[in-house]
């Protein structure tokens, strides 16, 4: 594995480019997974095109698309993205290609959701699909599956508990996934192992409670994520990185802890995993939950023990907010990549105003040339106009009180 570090003492390290592999980032800055329920039978549409692709435009490091289904069984909800079948490739190369083509690389997430798939968007309530309604389109039974025969929560099904050979088809069902992310021109997979989604819910002992060799100690219910890992490593170039979001803790209790991120941690590094995506959360929705309390960077902590205690590049995600704090955790040594989701919504032009926070001048040439040129221009022509005009604005925020607005404790 090649990691270099060229940041230098005059760059903020979130404008610094790092290097996976063969491929250079040219900043920090990483666009979080995010489920878009817009896809037509795992098929991308032009939602996701011009979902994933103005973050192209707005100047991040890496895209990533949404939990992609690596069979129709692990869908979160009917209408997630999906490489489960070879006609699920032209469409994702499409938006590839127009993302890759602005200079920007993109990584699709690999999943299997287990006994966490089909549910409603949030939009339509985000509730569990009942036992009628997991059913696919053609009227044929949606299979729930898990480690153990143990629902996710109140409203959940109990999902089928895998057997051996089932548990080998989900190895090369990552597999063929693998090729056909390689087939449309993905520059990086990241396998999603937490959340409670399937891999994750074999990690917990609250969920798995096997007897066989994928279950019992740490280090059978790590066995399935290693052997997911190392097939996909298998199928993938080794000029391209792998990553993989993991929940550090699974938000039960006396559940998934830190120390056994740390353990899985250094055993996918020597599967071939680059980079640690630390997430949290998502095994169940019992009452017994211990959910980790939100706030600015609430996850970040887990990023910086896991790194230190695996040696591992690790990605830190959840409430990171501004260029300040995004600088802050990389220089504190928590974390290489910062991940933001919902601030990438809220401005997919995230990472060019993360710029305007650390105080470095606008650079237009990073900017697709379509808009650079006449931002540059406009800046030649009005630059001294539109500073007063915003400083004008920020005194009359500060005179009203506005600028106390505290910020959303929204989840995720
Ligand atoms: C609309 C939406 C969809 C999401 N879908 C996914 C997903 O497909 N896979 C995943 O690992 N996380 C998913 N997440 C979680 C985000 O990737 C991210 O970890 C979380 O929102 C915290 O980051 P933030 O505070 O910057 O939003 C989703 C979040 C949002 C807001």
């Amino acid at each position: 594995m090649s990691l270099s570090d060229t940041s230098n003492a005059d760059t903020p390290k979130l404008f610094s480019p790092l290097t996976q592999r063969d491929l250079t980032l040219s900043n920090r800055i990483v666009i979080s997974p995010m489920c878009q329920h817009a896809a037509d039978d795992g098929r991308a549409t032009d939602w996701h095109l011009v979902h994933l692709g103005k973050f192209a435009l707005g100047g991040a490091g890496l895209v990533f698309t949404e939990s992609t289904a690596v069979s129709p069984h692990g869908r979160i909800g009917f209408a997630d993205l999906g490489l489960w079948r070879d006609d699920q490739i032209a469409p994702l190369k499409r938006v590839v290609d127009f993302v890759q083509a602005q200079g920007v690389p993109i990584g699709v997430q690999l999943a299997h959701a287990g006994r966490k798939a089909g549910s409603q968007p949030l939009w339509d309530g985000g509730r569990a699909f009942t036992r009628d309604q997991l059913r696919f389109q053609d009227g044929s039974h949606w299979r729930r599956l898990g480690p153990s025969a143990l629902s996710a929560g109140p409203g959940w099904s109990v999902p089928d508990a895998l057997q051996s050979d089932e548990i080998a088809t989900v190895v090369e069902q990552f597999g063929a996934a693998t090729r056909r992310a390689q087939a449309a021109g993905f520059d990086a997979i990241e396998l999603h192992f937490g959340h409670g989604y399937l891999i994750a819910s074999f990690l917990s002992p609250i969920s798995n409670q096997r007897t066989d060799g994928y279950g019992g100690d740490l280090r059978g219910r790590m066995r399935l994520a290693c052997e997911v890992a190392q097939r996909v490593r298998a199928g993938w170039p080794d000029t391209k990185p792998l990553f993989c979001r993991i929940s550090a803790v699974d938000g039960a209790e006396g559940g998934w802890s830190v120390d056994d991120s740390a353990a899985l941690a250094r055993e996918l590094s020597r599967c071939g995993v680059d980079v640690i995506d630390v997430s949290s959360g998502g095994l169940t929705e019992e009452t017994r939950k211990l959910t980790v309390p939100r706030g600015l960077g609430f996850q970040v902590d887990f990023a910086r023990r896991i790194k230190q205690e695996a040696g591992v590049t690790t990605q830190a995600v959840g409430m990171i907010v501004d260029g300040n704090q995004a600088e802050q955790i990389l220089q504190s040594g928590a974390a290489d990549l910062i991940a933001i989701a919902r601030e990438a919504l809220n401005d997919p032009y995230w990472p060019r105003r993360a710029r305007e926070d650390l105080l470095l001048p606008s650079d237009y040439s990073t900017w697709p040339k379509r808009h650079g040129i006449w931002l540059a221009k406009r800046d030649e022509q009005m630059g001294d106009i539109l500073r007063e005009r915003r400083d004008a604005v920020a005194r009359q925020r500060h005179q009203t009180g506005h600028d106390k607005a505290g910020i959303d404790k929204g989840s995720n």
